[in-house]
């Protein structure tokens, strides 16, 4: 699995070229957004889409989100482009928002899983911008991790897991965002969220209105609204416990007695009131405290204490208020039940 490096402000036209015809020869490449790395594949050929869902080991049923250079693409793979599209759009593209609009016929049913409608996205990264660029197709991408593991925002993640599977591996370096995009549905009258993400809310908000939220537990059986509501999802190999900094001690209990155990106790932090747990956990990762930062580092941390040997990570709650949306719906699913 060749992984280049490239500059993710300038990347190397001739390895974009590279990675460009290797997509249009139906190959996986794997590449940064602005969210997270990518796995994509030319979202017009079957059987290269067929490439994720083996690479990924994706349940056939879970769509993918289609990737374009610039809004005005859309059309490849919509049949039509809501004015509310065209708004978000305008405001928020290239960057970190999916939205989910009709199909055309022509994309295949493997891209959106059978369903009448097809998610796209312009994403922001350089890298990313020049592939779709210079490749002049759609490009069908899921995050570059096996189902319901961690997403990768570095190179590395995504060689530890899906190396052998891909043609090349792009390495711009870690990505800014941190977490997948927001996806917001606009095939039915009001604008619905399927997953909070890297945009936040009350931005999309201030333009087109409160977003309906399905209950995902109204939608336990298919058809489910976004599949990727799917619960435990985004989740590290360590049991992952959230506490509140009032159960401290408890906490630190429960780390010493997974030391006494033969475990190794980690803990993921952002403030400084968790002194017990602090002293309690073998190895310790800090967030930043504000809702960016957070995003940014926390696959990135819980990577980290994977790699570490961690058996329980106890991940001090994150705040919440706006602009918080996206971190809390990845700490819940990564969290053990
Ligand atoms: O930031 C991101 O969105 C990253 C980067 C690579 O762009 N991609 C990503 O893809 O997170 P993936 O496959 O991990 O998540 C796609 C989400 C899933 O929740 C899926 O169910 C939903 O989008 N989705 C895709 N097509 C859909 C459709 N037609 N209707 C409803 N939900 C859809
Ligand atoms: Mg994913």
């Amino acid at each position: 699995m060749p992984t280049y490096r490239v500059s993710p402000e300038h990347p190397d036209p001739r390895i974009i070229e590279e990675a460009a015809r290797l997509l249009k020869d139906g190959r996986l490449v794997a590449f940064p957004t602005e969210t997270v790395y990518g796995l994509g594949a030319h979202a017009m050929d079957p059987d290269a889409v067929a490439g994720i869902f083996a690479a990924k080991g994706r349940p056939s049923w879970n769509p993918l989100i289609v990737h374009v250079a610039a809004a005005a693409d859309v059309h490849v793979v919509a049949a039509s482009w809501p004015a509310a599209a065209q708004k978000l759009a305008d405001a928020f593209w290239p960057g970190p928002l999916t939205l989910v609009v009709p199909r055309r016929p022509d994309v295949p049913d493997a891209v959106t899983a059978g369903l009448p409608s097809v998610a796209v996205r312009v994403p922001a990264h350089p890298v990313a911008h020049a592939l779709l660029a210079a490749a002049g197709i759609p490009v069908a991408a899921p995050s570059a991790n096996r189902s319901t593991a961690l997403s990768p925002t570095r190179a590395s993640h995504v060689a530890r897991t899906l190396g052998d599977r891909v043609a090349m591996i792009l390495d711009g370096g870690p990505t800014t965002v941190g977490i997948e995009s927001t996806v917001v549905d606009l095939t039915a009258g009001q604008p619905r969220l399927l997953r909070p993400g890297g945009l936040p809310l009350h931005q999309i908000e201030r333009l087109v209105g409160q977003l309906d939220t399905p209950d995902p537990m109204q939608h336990a059986d298919a058809p489910r609204p976004s599949p990727g509501m799917m619960e435990r999802h985004y989740a590290p190999r360590a049991r992952l416990r959230v506490f509140g900094t009032e159960s401290d001690d408890a906490v630190r209990d429960e780390l010493e007695q997974e030391r006494r155990r033969g475990g190794r106790p980690g803990a993921l932090l952002w403030s400084d009131r968790c002194g017990g747990v602090r002293s309690a956990a073998a190895s310790v990762v800090s967030l930043p405290p504000d809702a960016e930062g957070y995003a940014r580092d926390l696959f990135a941390a819980l990577h980290e204490l994977d790699e570490n040997g961690c058996t329980l990570i106890a991940l001090e709650a994150p705040p919440d208020g706006p602009g918080w949306e996206g971190v809390a719906d990845r700490v819940r699913r990564a969290s053990t039940p």
